[in-house]
């Protein structure tokens, strides 16, 4: 689908947010600069915003590679594994150790391994406009019949 503007990907982060549950992995790629964090950012200010929690700042996790958000239906890890070099240094994070009492939202996830049942894959592209996006989702689990059709 093409994201057409940041207010659209909000509508987007918005319906997401809406069937997300505790256990869920967002599954963040595409190239520096396409959209991840601020996807990420409106998905966590929404929860906040839908959780009755006071909105925060929702930085880039690329330094710290995790930023946590304790809501109060459950946790949000947001994981950035861009600096990490190999599979072994992902593995070390263990980001699947209690993997069923958090929602993960995982930028650059390609060297991570995962058997997550419930997950949604996103791959976001540039587009010649500035302000529009590809995007590619790909549905596991839950959210197989999840439709984005209507935004
Ligand atoms: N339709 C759009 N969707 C997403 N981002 C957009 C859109 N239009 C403009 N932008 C801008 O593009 C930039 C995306 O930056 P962002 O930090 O979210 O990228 P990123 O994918 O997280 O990069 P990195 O790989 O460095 O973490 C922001 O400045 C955002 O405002
Ligand atoms: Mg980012």
């Amino acid at each position: 689908m093409i994201i057409k503007s940041l207010e659209h990907l909000k509508l987007l982060s918005i319906k997401i947010g809406k069937k997300l549950s505790r256990s869920d992995c967002l599954l963040l790629s595409g190239e520096i600069g396409v959209g991840k964090t601020t996807f990420s950012r409106y998905l966590i200010n929404f929860l906040q915003k839908e959780q009755g929690i006071k909105l925060t700042e929702v930085l880039s996790p690329t330094f710290n590679l995790l930023y946590e958000y304790e809501l109060k239906k459950f946790k949000v890890m947001h994981y950035d594994l861009y600096r990490l070099k190999d599979k072994k240094e992902v593995e070390q994070l263990g980001i699947f150790k209690e993997s069923n009492q958090t929602v993960k939202i995982i930028e650059w996830p390609e060297l991570l391994k995962d058997n997550i049942i419930n997950k949604l894959e996103l791959n976001f592209s540039h587009k010649d406009k500035e302000s529009e996006r590809n995007l590619e989702i790909k549905k596991y689990g839950k959210w197989e019949n999840f439709s984005i059709n209507e935004l």
